[in-house]
């Protein structure tokens, strides 16, 4: 059997999620762990066997050479540890959603691992809720008839969870491309976040197979009142012509459909219950360059472009036709753009995290 040495660089929340998870496959050792901060180096260290600990990601990787570099920092950190996953020879590299922060930096990213051949995943990892593919599963047997709108809807800002609406759609709708999206924004207080992004924004993506998509992520979303837990009030789904197929992330998941009437289901989002699958297809695609990870980096680049494609129609105005063939700071742009007006809430919790009020 293949065992793949593993080495996971940033070692909190994700971190720490990715490393125990290969260090519970056989497939895997993780041979190396990196953070800035010591003291969570040495806790981590201390829970995952002692392996080799560093605070300096670029020496522990040139020494280590691992098969597969893993890195869990925040947003602002990607391309410069894409670059170094490629030189220390890793046949794959797992990283976080968002790809990057500006497009500038996601075509640097494409134009590295194209030109290596390095495969790479990103974390989209909550589609393996029982939830999640019970939807997938209605939606692909074709019991909705033609499947024409896709849509996705979340409180939570959008660096941390557009880029999952837009995955769980394009899934949805076969990862087929976009040709155009237009949005609008509001609200500058995450514009200051590490997450840096508008309060509020909702878009429309145009497919190449007509389908249509409808995102509304931040304070301005409307409420799932069937999820409690603010962080996972996310719904996500399918329409066709013979009915509608709908998943929440926090909980459950619903469908009408013309042949099997109303159907609903349990699921919820769960770290512990969703990271094993995604971490055994990273084995399986490792073993087989035919068993392609569906988190590839191909599928996830493409809800990337749709969501800087959403920013620079804030910035820009008017609809922004896919694929991007330019990079741009669309985060700068956002804040030369996002009007000063407080953003309106829908949610009074959500007072908490967006410093307004209702
Ligand atoms: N897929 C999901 O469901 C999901 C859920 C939560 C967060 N995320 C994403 O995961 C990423 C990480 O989030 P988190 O909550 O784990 O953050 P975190 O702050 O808990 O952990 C980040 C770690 O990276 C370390 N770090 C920063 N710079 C470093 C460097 N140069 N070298 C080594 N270590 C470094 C920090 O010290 C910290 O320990 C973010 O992009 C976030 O959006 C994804």
């Amino acid at each position: 059997m293949n065992q793949y040495r593993v080495l996971v660089v940033g070692m909190g929340k994700r971190g720490m999620h990715h490393a125990t998870t290969f260090k519970s496959n056989p497939k895997f050792q993780v041979v190396g762990i990196c953070d800035i901060d010591a003291a969570r180096l040495e806790a981590a260290a201390a829970k995952l066997g002692n392996p080799k600990t560093g605070t300096d990601a670029a020496a522990l990787a040139k020494e280590l050479k691992p098969d597969l570099f893993c890195f869990c920092t925040l947003p602002n950190l990607r391309l410069p540890l894409i670059k170094l996953g490629v030189e220390c020879g890793a046949k794959l590299i797992a990283f976080e959603k968002p790809v990057a922060m500006s497009s500038a930096e996601g075509l640097q990213i494409k134009q590295a691992l194209d030109q290596s051949g390095v495969k790479a995943v990103v974390s989209h990892q909550h589609r393996y809720g029982e939830h999640y593919k019970a939807v997938k599963k209605i939606v692909a047997s074709g019991a909705l008839g033609q499947v024409h709108t896709v849509y996705g809807t979340a409180t939570g800002w959008a660096a941390h969870m557009l880029s999952h609406l837009i995955d769980y759609t394009c899934w949805f709708n076969d990862y087929t491309d976009a040709a155009w999206v237009m949005a609008q924004a509001a609200g500058r207080g995450k514009l200051a976040d590490l997450h840096t992004s508008p309060d509020y924004i909702s878009g429309v993506a145009h497919f190449n197979n007509g389908v249509r998509g409808i995102y509304d992520c931040g304070a301005g979303a409307p409420d799932v009142p069937e999820v409690p837990y603010w962080w996972r009030k996310c719904r996500i789904g399918a329409q066709g012509s013979e009915g509608f197929a709908e998943v929440m992330t926090g909980g459950g998941w619903r469908a009408v459909t013309k042949s099997g009437g109303y159907q609903t289901g349990e699921g919820g989002m769960n770290y512990d219950y969703d990271m094993p699958p995604y971490v055994q297809e990273m084995a399986d695609w490792l073993d087989d360059d035919k068993q392609v990870h569906p988190c590839c980096f191909a599928n996830a680049y493409k809800g990337f472009e749709m969501m800087a494609g959403f920013y620079r129609s804030v910035a820009e105005g008017g609809q922004i036709a896919l694929p991007l063939t330019t990079g741009a700071d669309e985060i700068a742009l956002l804040k030369e753009k996002v009007p000063a007006k407080k953003v309106i809430l829908t949610l009074g919790e959500s007072a908490k995290e967006y410093g307004t009020t209702a």
